[in-house]
């Protein structure tokens, strides 16, 4: 009963807007909405042409590889692989937890930092000369290789054990 009262309705003409809503076109808008912060670092290379193989370095040394892909946030992408970079404002330039150190060779490869970046990284404890803020490093070829050390700590960084999930 209920579905034909809803033919009935989109059979007028007053009602043919309505009709579009819920065309296939309309629905496809929805479905390639944007993707969320990290979704795109959870998505498998689609091919070698687009892998980018990097390492990590956590505290202790330990390293980690990462076959990572053209375009991956190197802090979305540690999250993926469950590496301690905590990045507690996802990326919106207001903290220093994704604070990473990188190679010199790979360093002069990256797009200068912006001020806000080097503004922050003042305040990062343990900072170097090769101090990079994570959250703001996009994979691309050049970086095929790259090292990415985390220091020793990070303010704000869980001081009880806690390991930070992807968000
Ligand atoms: S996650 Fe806060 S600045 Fe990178």
């Amino acid at each position: 009963m209920l579905q034909t009262v809803i033919k009935r309705c989109l059979s007028t003409q007053r009602l043919k807007p309505l009709k579009a809503i819920y065309s296939p076109q309309f629905r496809r808008i929805h479905v390639t909405a944007s993707l969320r912060h990290g979704e795109y670092e959870w998505q498998d290379p689609k091919s070698e042409a687009e892998v980018v193989n990097v390492v990590y370095i956590d505290k202790d040394g330990n390293k980690i590889k990462v076959r990572g892909k053209v375009g991956d946030n190197v802090l979305y992408l540690a999250h993926r692989y469950e590496i301690p970079m905590e990045g507690a404002c996802e990326a919106s330039l207001a903290c220093t937890t994704c604070h990473v150190y990188v190679p010199p060779e790979h360093f002069e490869k990256l797009p200068a930092s912006e001020e806000k970046e080097d503004d922050l990284l003042d305040m990062a404890p343990f900072l170097k000369e090769n101090s990079r803020l994570g959250c703001q490093i996009v994979l691309t070829k050049e970086l095929e290789g790259m090292e990415i050390q985390l220091p020793k700590a990070t303010r704000n960084f869980y001081v009880d054990g806690h390991k930070p999930k992807p968000h």
